[in-house]
């Protein structure tokens, strides 16, 4: 039998590894893909990226669709008009001292366009307070057919040339909601699972190749059951390895995205979990799917009361206080219900529904630095339900 002779690191071994390998092909894989090499906006996404995932600013998502804005005005009896949109998102942009704690907004198209009363644009409006324009790009949730409510995201059609044109108005980022359903029978399939990832990937790509930041939002939704806060963590952590693997697929570049997924919460029908145990499967969950080169994790609210946001984004630093990605926001409903419910649609409420806007923006800044203390603007309050039926910012 032959025997091999036990390998030293001789001088033969050491000349024959400075030999032209055989395997010339690996010699031409680099670890920086074609598309980021010849993408003109490569260095802007990056830095616009840093920019909304900087220490202590968070989003805010302003997003709703005119249908579901019409839902939010009508619950204070204010008539869904053209102009009463824009005067709800006036009250938001232009109130004073809100760019200390938020970096971006997320913008409906309409609003994109749209300019205050005085005929001052939004955009300008928003990067005069340091807050960088963004856009929902998606068209919304169509249904897969044969299953149990599971959803894909429509909107690729003519998405390159939209995002340009977004591009052109002053967006530099762009949000894309994919939802994942839990109930009490398990988890999204792998059909929903794999065709959310696919069109996630495929739009980031889109995004990124306009010069538009692609906030990435793969939100495994709070639901109806009794299902635990594991079980939660578990199908997180499946869906987003999965859109990690498609990103990658489609040479999405990592330093330039944010993500925006849901905390892990148990069902709504199951107890409510301590901010503790929300942190520990939160973080548990990112570590284990999010690569360090995402520079902004922004959560969503998802249907948390105004003070349980705050109280676990605080818990977030505290159980991962080294984190590689900023641990932060990106709150609709969180920021909005307080601040819509003392406008009531009354100019005389005017000022202080900005006042609770930025003291909401402002607790959970601290929350992210890890510094909250309470007492909290909005304290108490349950579960916004009535708004969780109809969805969140991005519906
Ligand atoms: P919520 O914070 O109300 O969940 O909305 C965030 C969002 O943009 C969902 O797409």
């Amino acid at each position: 039998m032959h025997q091999s002779k036990p390998f030293t690191a001789t001088k033969r071994h050491t000349s024959l590894s400075r030999k032209k390998p055989r395997n010339h092909h690996r010699l031409t894989v680099s670890a920086t893909s074609t598309f980021e090499k010849t993408n003109p906006y490569t260095e802007e996404l990056k830095a616009t990226a840093k920019y909304i995932s900087q220490r202590g600013r968070g989003i805010l998502a302003s997003d709703e669709s005119n249908a579901t804005t019409g839902k939010r005005l009508d619950s204070v009896n204010v008539e869904n008009t053209e102009i009463n949109r824009r005067d709800w998102r006036q009250l938001l942009y232009t109130a004073p001292g809100l760019g200390q704690y938020i970096s971006g907004a997320i913008m409906f198209e309409e609003t994109l366009y749209q300019s205050a009363s005085d005929g001052v644009q939004f955009v300008d409006i928003l990067k005069k307070q340091g807050i960088l324009p963004g856009i929902k790009v998606d068209t919304g949730l169509q249904n897969l057919p044969g299953s149990d409510g599971e959803t894909s995201t429509q909107g690729i059609d003519n998405l390159a040339s939209r995002c340009e044109a977004y591009y052109k108005q002053g967006a530099r980022f762009a949000k894309w909601r994919a939802v994942l359903r839990i109930n009490e029978k398990g988890g999204p399939s792998t059909q929903a699972i794999l065709e959310n990832a696919h069109g996630l990937a495929r739009y980031a790509q889109i995004a990124q190749s306009a010069g538009l930041v692609p906030i990435v939002e793969p939100e495994v939704t709070l639901g109806p059951g009794n299902y635990s806060i594991e079980e939660t963590a578990y199908w997180s952590e499946r869906v987003y390895s999965h859109v990690f693997r498609l990103l990658n697929e489609y040479d999405v570049m990592l330093e330039g995205i944010l993500l925006k997924p849901n905390m892990c919460l148990p069902g709504l029908d199951a107890p409510t979990a301590s901010p503790a145990d929300v942190a520990k499967y939160t973080t548990r969950t990112m570590m284990r799917s999010i690569p360090p080169s995402v520079p902004g994790i922004h959560f969503l609210s998802g249907g948390m009361s105004e003070e349980e946001s705050t109280l676990n984004l605080q818990a977030l630093q505290e159980a991962c206080p080294n984190a590689p990605w900023s641990l932060t926001f990106s709150y609709g409903r969180a920021l909005q219900s307080a601040t819509l419910k003392t406008w009531g649609g009354k100019k005389e409420n005017w000022d202080a529904a900005q006042k609770i806007l930025v003291a909401l923006a402002e607790a959970n800044s601290k929350a992210q630095l890890g510094q909250f203390k309470g007492p909290h603007p909005v304290p108490g309050g349950g579960r916004i339900l009535q708004a969780l039926r109809t969805g969140g910012a991005g519906k």
